[in-house]
């Protein structure tokens, strides 16, 4: 009761001040930054230590957990307001019990974030990822991020622990599936789209998400692929290569950032003074909030980095860490370490600051129940609007590896009228599995299947289903009749590939082939003469040498989501011409790996007639397939590249231009793809790194003529000294289908 009062008191007395701030600013103009500022500052001014511990705290709620549970009395330590934010807190009502009990039963009434882990969707889920990256289009994956919040806030959700932008280059990780591959210049520019699309322009706007971009930093480059193994790289690799999608998030002023599990340079990320504070406060200026990756500070004592628990507090606080996410450490210890001066109030007050500044933006103090309406939970679940961006989300992140002829006739797009088709594989008939990791609450009983999808797009079509195998052990009892359905049918369509738990978080594989006996079921099913088609359905690029050989048609189709059965019933027929573009590179085997398109040239550069040179006995070095590769039903031709002049001075833009033809029948779309090269360096340079990139789409026998610009600030790098900036001298510039197939001229840098 007496808190009761005191927290209505407090609230009296901001609300009389925010009346007196907002009489004062119609007289005065105060901006909305300085409300808010004082706004919050009155509200620490009457926060106790304990209070300013408790919103630095976010715990799970316990119904669906990412990692061991540390507190399982979290309720009762909201009541307390020793726990301020909560996330997989899920439905209006549950979600309205806990702030009822933030807002109503604390001392300041303070309201609860709730964070969610909405990656590619809510309920309604897109493609991965990885999958969607491939699509090269900024304006849909900015779309996904849009309704991905609008479904997640229906539900009560206010922030996301997305976008994942880590940079990764070892298909072995698991994690690669929550990636955009392994560009710097392409997954910025999704990491920009993703946190404008979840954030949209008014945080307070209660059908957006406050984004988290993550893992700060270099988390996708764990030694061997293996997920929280060490990271260890030079610092100029980390700040060409990791580190931009960071800060492109930043740009985007994404609200918050969180902080990863690897060391990095030697010291946990979580325990980074040079990252969380140097890099992110001092150089970058970002003004969001730093909230660690679960269970990461007290993970500390185990890097051998903090002596005991009280210390990795002080480590993380001491490094910039503003949020602890369910190590409870901060609330355990950072009041014993106030008292001994390891941390002072000044720390707590800064981090404090910025947890109820992503709470005044969100508008819960306005209204903590903003979020939370049953009525507008129950239209937006799964509406029509949802699952169509899910279809077209799904299609366009379909990648063509591969459309040979068999017998005289491209093998896809198969015809409306054929007569049978012979559906086989774990992923046919499968709905779940095609949620892919980290698939938040999507509901599986929605997805289509292959085999449903196939059955609605081929109609007059006999569709022969038999399994075949699973995804996993030596059972091939169910080969026969798989085998049986394939010597009838027309074609063979396989669906195979990964179930969901064999990539994401903790799923690293040192074996990156199809796992089980799927590919002796894809061998069984080529020796029948028939001609197949293979959907690889993944959450990871995947070695396919065997099949890449064999198999005339491959299409790498991911995980796709709650349409995955009808995108590529879609593809299949053509009623859907596929236009996605890796944006990894597909390794011909484990031992190639890290393969990337942007290596260096190295002094004896590769030459399969010179055994002197870089390369391997048992392989080439290229890949199976490289960055930028995907193919179309139809045909795109390259031809008249042009650039307008062949010296450019600093500041001065270069104007690339190139003729690209649809040269088939049908009408498709092409991923242009520009790349540069610095000859000579004050260190050395990459063979190729993507500066630009355009999707067009042509009808058959289109031309259109596709201009870039490139400047001298396209081509800045970290030179010998560490100065970001672009150095005098000679480069090229390609323009082409894929980094593997370019068109190129050359070009100068002068002055300076
Ligand atoms: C993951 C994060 C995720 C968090 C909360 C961790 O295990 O690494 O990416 O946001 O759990 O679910």
């Amino acid at each position: 009761m007496i808190m009761k009062t005191l927290r209505k008191t407090l609230w009296v007395s901001l609300a009389l001040g925010m009346a007196f701030v907002f009489f004062a600013c119609s007289q005065q103009q105060t901006s909305p930054n300085t409300q808010k500022k004082q706004f919050i500052d009155s509200l620490i001014s009457e926060m106790t230590v304990e209070e300013k511990i408790g919103q630095m705290t976010l715990l799970t709620s316990g119904w669906s957990q990412t990692g061991p549970t540390m507190n399982d009395n979290y309720m009762e330590m909201i009541r307390k307001g020793q726990c301020g934010n909560v996330f997989n807190a899920l439905t209006v009502d549950y979600n309205r019990k806990l702030q009822k009990i933030a807002v109503e039963e604390t001392r300041l009434g303070i309201p609860l974030l709730f964070g969610y882990d909405v990656i590619h969707g809510f309920k309604t889920i897109f493609p991965i990822p990885l999958a969607e990256s491939c699509s090269w289009d900024t304006t849909m994956i900015r779309k996904t991020a849009r309704l991905a919040s609008k479904e997640a806030s229906a539900s009560g959700v206010t922030w996301t622990f997305n976008p994942m932008v880590d940079i990764s280059r070892d298909p072995r990780w698991g994690r690669i599936a929550e990636g955009a591959g392994e560009d710097p210049f392409l997954a910025s520019a999704i990491a920009k789209a993703k946190v404008k699309g979840h954030q949209g322009g008014d945080l307070s706007d209660s059908q957006t998400l406050a984004a988290c971009v993550k893992h700060m930093a270099a988390y996708g480059a764990p030694i061997a692929g293996r997920d929280y193994n060490t990271v260890d790289m030079s610092k100029r690799r980390f700040k060409e290569v990791y580190m931009p999608p960071y800060k492109a998030a930043v740009e985007a002023d994404v609200a918050s950032m969180m902080t990863s599990f690897n060391e990095l340079f030697g010291i946990p990320a979580t325990g980074s003074h040079y990252l969380l504070t140097e890099l992110l406060r001092d150089q970058w200026n970002y003004k969001g909030m730093v909230v660690t990756d679960y269970t990461s500070i007290p993970e500390m004592i185990d890097h051998g980095y903090a002596r005991d628990e009280k210390h990795a507090a002080e480590l993380a606080l001491n490094a910039g860490v503003d949020m602890d996410m369910q190590g409870a450490s901060y609330h355990e210890y950072l009041k014993k370490s106030l008292e001994e001066g390891k941390v002072t109030e000044k720390q707590l007050n800064k981090a404090v600051r910025r947890v109820l500044g992503m709470k005044y933006d969100l508008g819960l103090f306005e209204d903590p129940y903003r979020y939370l309406d049953n009525e507008r939970e129950d239209r937006i679940i799964h509406s029509q609007e949802m699952m169509e961006h899910a279809l077209e989300s799904a299609k366009e992140s379909v990648v063509l590896l591969k459309n040979d002829a068999h017998r005289g006739s491209k093998v896809l797009p198969l015809s409306k009228d054929i007569g049978s088709i012979a559906l086989v594989g774990p992923l046919a008939d499968n709905q779940r599995e095609h949620l892919g990791a980290w698939h938040a609450s999507g509901t599986d009983s929605l997805v289509t299947t292959v085999r449903k999808g196939l059955e609605k797009e081929f109609p007059n079509t006999a569709i022969r289903y038999a399994q075949g195998c699973d995804f996993t052990g030596n059972d091939k009892s169910g080969f026969d009749q798989a085998l049986a359905n394939a010597q009838r049918s027309d074609v063979v369509v396989m669906a195979v590939g990964e179930k969901h738990t064999q990539s994401g978080e903790a799923a690293s594989r040192s074996d990156i082939g199809l796992p089980g006996v799927q590919l002796d079921l894809v061998k069984e099913m080529v020796a029948t003469g028939k001609p197949v088609v293979v959907m690889v359905m993944a959450g990871r690029p995947m070695t396919l040498p065997w099949i890449d050989e064999n198999v005339p048609a491959i299409l790498n189709t991911w995980h796709l989501g709650t349409r995955a059965g009808d995108a590529v019933a879609d593809i299949l027929s053509g009623q859907t011409n596929p236009s996605g573009k890796l944006t990894s590179t597909f390794p011909r085997n484990v031992g190639q790996i890290p393969i990337y398109y942007s290596h260096k040239k190295t002094g004896r550069p590769y030459d399969p007639n010179d055994g002197y040179t870089s390369r391997y006995l048992d392989v080439p070095n290229s890949p199976l397939y490289p960055f930028g590769y995907g193919l179309s039903y139809t045909t795109f031709e390259y031809s008249n590249m042009q650039v307008d002049k062949e010296k450019i001075g600093f500041g001065e833009p270069l104007t690339v231009t190139v003729n690209i033809k649809n040269t088939g029948d049908r009408k498709g779309e092409e991923v242009v793809q520009l790349y540069t090269r610095d000859m000579v360096g004050s260190v050395t340079r990459p063979v190729k790194e993507l500066k630009g990139f355009r999707k067009i789409a042509l009808e058959p026998g289109q031309e259109r003529r596709v201009q870039f610009n490139v400047s001298s600030d396209d081509l800045r790098f970290y030179t010998a000294d560490m100065e970001y900036q672009a150095e005098p001298g000679k480069f090229k510039v390609f323009v082409g289908t894929s980094s593997a197939d370019v068109m190129e001229k050359s070009f100068e840098l002068v002055g300076k």
